[in-house]
């Protein structure tokens, strides 16, 4: 009887304790973003099963169900676009011919220009990159002396026009020469640059780093040794860098195994953030205020026009707050991964832009003053590398080029420049001025009846396309051509710099309508009665498992609702 009942007993206390392991692990569940990228592991098992596919001549003009003779006015405008490009960049296009299978980054890009099945029958012009000598304002100029207003950004570095930056690493040479190349001995501006970015991120201790990735690892580093935690939180579809401890997804074949990819703006994600003993850190992008939960947009995933983008900022700085509040209440240390946004969205980057402090502040990109760097401010207790009663027990960082001379120099020059009245008036300024711009710019699409929409946050465009088309992602191919330079993304971020007039900013609305015009007459935007964007996804997806199970292709295409795609699906 008592050894039944300490059976009962015990079956009972386990079976109550595998209840609770299943309530824990399903409120985890239930704070991941139910789209495929908020499932990680999942992202990367269906990854390796959707096959490549290509489209043939026919379908590559035609796969919307358009009819022969657009078909025919679509094949022409290519011919037509390609010529112009090759006459107008001949050396550019022999340059980038050079490099384009030996160099990685550039064959990579190569390929994800447009989505992947347009990117065999795509003429090879299009897909190369690009090359350029010189820069003069908002301009860069290729090698065939083609001036093109820049709206690639340089990666988000070029905030302020690029004369400022060859300011920056000219004077900032300068002042560093006598020390030239020494490492290890810090050249004496390294005191002035330390005070400012302590001033500038509210936080008193600075480590140096070469890239925003490196300064992302730090951060993270040091804040698993400060909790002793083993979990980073970090949101669904924010970029932080290529390094796999960040990455745990699509592009990184190794599982991270101390990530939790949670939704962004969730009241599940609070409740996991209150609740788990083992997480150490946030990580938190701002500029994923711009598309929470998604990645950042790119024309190779441009296959219908439901690219959908915009900002709240009421929204976004009340969730901002609450993640800061449960940080402080859990012990759990708030990075701001200030990469792209420091120094970009205000004077003092994205906290200031949200009010809100962070624990660990990364910078990178412009902070260089155009040259490379990654930065972490921190509090000293969170910064500091080692335990003073246990002398082994250390977090260990260095590199060998961190606080270059030259780096130094280019940044000091940057973190003085930024302090003078009048960038500081373009500072206070900024967002209005952008807002105001890019209010201007869609009245303009708008008048002119182009399906085409501008979102922005502060000085970071978006291009949304709204009526449903196969083709949008031809659109950065037009917009090269009238003089507007991209990043290869294409038109999912435009990134303006402060350098921009007035009047500039006119002349890039213009060349923008005018590619935009190009484009229609290009038939590329025909849209016959059954296209939608619904129709277009669901098409990609049977030509997807057509390629991955031939033997029921032509079920599949039995399954396809609107009858020209049916047409098209049998070519
Ligand atoms: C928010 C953010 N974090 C980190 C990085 C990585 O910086 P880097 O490319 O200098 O390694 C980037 C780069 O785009 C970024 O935008």
């Amino acid at each position: 009887m008592a050894s039944a009942l300490i059976f009962y007993t015990l079956a009972s206390i386990a079976l109550g304790y595998l209840a609770y392991r299943a309530v824990i692990r399903l409120q985890l569940s239930r704070a991941k973003h139910p789209s495929l990228r908020g499932h990680s592991n999942w992202a990367r098992r269906v990854a390796r099963l959707i096959p490549f596919f290509s489209y043939d001549q026919a379908r590559f003009f035609a796969c919307d169900g358009a009819p022969l003779d657009r078909a025919q006015q679509r094949r022409n405008a290519l011919r037509e676009l390609q010529t112009r490009t090759e006459q107008q960049c001949p050396a550019t296009l022999a340059h980038c011919r050079a490099i384009q299978n030996s160099v990685s980054d550039v064959q990579f890009t190569s390929r994800y220009r447009v989505p992947f099945p347009f990117s065999e029958q795509l003429p090879e012009c299009f897909k190369l990159g690009s090359m350029a000598d010189e820069t003069r304002g908002s301009q860069v100029k290729d090698l065939d002396g083609n001036w093109r207003y820049d709206l690639s950004g340089s990666y988000g570095v070029n905030v302020f026009g690029y004369d400022f930056y060859k300011q920056c690493m000219d004077e900032g040479i300068e002042k560093t020469r006598g020390l030239g190349p020494v490492l290890g001995a810090y050249h004496p501006l390294i005191v002035e640059n330390v005070e400012a970015i302590r001033q500038i991120s509210g936080l008193n201790e600075v480590s140096f780093h070469m890239s925003g990735t490196e300064a992302v690892m730090q951060a993270v580093r040091l804040a698993r040794y400060h909790t002793g935690k083993t979990h980073l939180v970090r949101f669904c579809g924010a970029y932080h860098g290529w390094w796999d401890g960040v990455q745990p997804g699509i592009g990184n074949t190794r599982k991270a195994r101390d990530v939790y990819t949670l939704a962004d703006q969730s009241e599940q994600t609070l409740h996991i953030l209150r609740t788990r003993k083992d997480i150490a850190c946030v990580l938190i992008n701002p500029l994923q205020a711009f598309h929470p939960n998604s990645d950042a947009p790119s024309d190779t995933a441009l296959v219908a026009s439901d690219r959908s983008n915009g900002f709240d900022k009421t929204g976004y700085t009340a969730w901002l707050r609450q993640v800061r509040e449960v940080c402080s209440q859990r012990g759990i240390v708030l990075i701001f991964d200030e990469v792209f946004t420091g120094f970009r969205l205000a004077y003092r980057g994205a906290q200031e832009f949200y009010g809100i402090q962070a624990d660990l502040v990364t910078y990178g990109k412009t902070l260089g003053g155009g040259l490379p760097i990654g930065v972490l401010a921190g509090s000293h207790r969170l910064m500091k590398r080692f335990k003073d009663d246990q002398p082994v027990n250390v977090s260990f960082a260095r590199g060998t080029f961190n606080s270059h001379p030259y780096v130094m120099g280019a940044m000091n020059v940057f973190l003085n420049r930024i302090r003078q009245p009048d960038v500081q008036q373009q500072y206070r300024e900024s967002e209005s001025l952008w807002n105001s711009r890019v209010a201007a710019f869609n009245q303009r699409l708008q008048d002119e009846a182009l399906p085409l929409r501008i979102t922005n946050i502060h000085s970071i465009l978006s291009v949304l396309y709204t009526r449903p088309s196969r083709y949008n992602w031809m659109f950065q191919f037009y917009l090269r051509q009238a003089g507007l330079e991209l990043g290869w993304t294409g038109t999912g971020r435009l990134i303006m710099s402060y350098s921009f007039t007035d009047a500039e900013f006119n002349e890039v609305i213009e060349r923008f309508v005018t590619a935009a015009h190009q484009m229609d007459a290009g038939g590329w935007w025909w849209q016959g009665p059954e296209l939608t964007n619904k129709a277009i996804k669901r098409q990609f997806l049977v030509d997807m498992l057509s390629a991955r199970f031939p033997f029921l292709k032509s079920w599949l295409h039995g399954q396809l609702f609107n009858q020209n795609l049916k047409k098209v699906a049998e070519l």
